[in-house]
């Protein structure tokens, strides 16, 4: 058995949720940017928290794929599954109960990767970012305190009514500048404050992947119809075979690629083909698509964590067809 699946089998007590695991040792060194620190084959792996553009050979893909296949042959039944999708918002509302702000936190990445949030040279015109699942705000409050720019106005939303008001409460947060709603972006229509073809940005980090596949393409017109000609979409989510699918034990699978985790809350692993067909399926235009392998490492106890993020940016194109 390949390393992957070992680590993961150790690793079961590695929080499932976190797009940047926040191991003992997360936080001692900050991120650089993708692709800066490159594991080579005499290095030790412990000499560093985190590694990038991690290879995997084959033996080690194989093991991934036995091992979902393993967690993914029997699934949930139509009634169970029922009751998850139902009950969405409730399962998250208890995680927020649970967790109040202290999740997703240590997010080094979010201005190198997407630096279009907060850009360096000043913007005097109006500008509008849209945040979908924004949770308790670990996106729109670090751009509330460093952007610059006078005349940006962001909004988001989530479905998860706790979180909205966690966010509203923290000291950071700026309803001069900032309006945050509860709504669940799988409806057909959208009520938001703002108009159609009016948004700069429509930011989606680990939002897409708590939503059943089948209404993901309708959360996608949607953003398309919001955004404004040229505006564009940044997302960030799970990947195929990413530590957390890979340790979900047997019983935990809705359909394929899409489990339930033990406090309710749902998530899908996508690859970049299925990406990219969702994104431009609904008339949006790649700009970016990257897969970021990483290997975590907690130096503390010896253990290695291979995950897979994806990181896209699609743009509306000017000219509507
Ligand atoms: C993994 S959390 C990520 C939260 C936030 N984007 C972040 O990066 O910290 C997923 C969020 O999506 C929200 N969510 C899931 N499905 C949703 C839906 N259909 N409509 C609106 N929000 C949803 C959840 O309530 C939760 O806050």
């Amino acid at each position: 058995m390949s390393d992957v699946v070992n680590e993961t089998a150790k690793n079961a007590e590695v929080d499932v949720h976190a797009d940047s695991i926040s191991t003992a040792t997360a936080t001692e060194e900050k991120r650089p940017q993708f692709g800066t620190r490159l594991l080579k084959v005499n290095d030790d792996v412990f000499k560093h928290n985190a590694w990038d553009h991690v290879e995997w050979d084959a033996e080690q893909e194989q093991a991934a794929e036995a091992a979902v296949k393993r967690n993914s042959e029997t699934k949930m039944s139509n009634n169970e599954r029922e009751r998850f999708k139902a009950d969405a918002p409730k399962f998250w509302d208890s995680f927020y109960g649970i967790h109040d702000n202290r999740f997703f936190k240590d997010r080094h990445w979010l201005f190198t990767e997407f630096p279009e949030l907060a850009p360096m040279e000043t913007i005097d015109a109006p500008r509008s970012i849209f945040e979908l699942g924004c949770g308790v705000g670990n996106t729109i409050l670090p751009i509330l305190q460093y952007s610059t720019e006078p005349q940006l106005r962001l909004y988001g939303c989530d479905f998860s009514a706790r979180a909205i008001e966690i966010l509203r409460n923290q000291p950071q947060f700026d309803n001069r500048r900032c309006d945050v709603f509860v709504m669940d972006a799988t409806q057909d229509q959208w009520q938001v404050p703002f108009e159609e073809n009016s948004q700069d940005i429509i930011v989606m980090i680990f939002v897409l992947s708590a939503i059943e596949p089948t209404k993901m393409k309708q959360v996608l017109e949607n953003c398309y119809r919001y955004l404004r000609p040229g505006g564009l979409l940044l997302f960030r989510d799970y990947g195929r075979y990413d530590l957390a699918q890979l340790r979900f034990k047997s019983g935990k699978c809705l359909e394929d690629n899409f489990y339930v985790r033990g406090d309710g809350t749902m998530v899908y692993f996508f690859t970049e083909q299925e990406l990219r067909d969702l994104f431009t399926a609904v008339g949006l235009q790649e700009v970016q698509l990257i897969v970021d392998r990483r290997l975590q490492v907690n130096r503390g106890r010896c253990l290695k964590m291979y995950r897979v993020w994806i990181q896209t940016k699609f743009r509306k194109p000017l000219e509507q067809p």
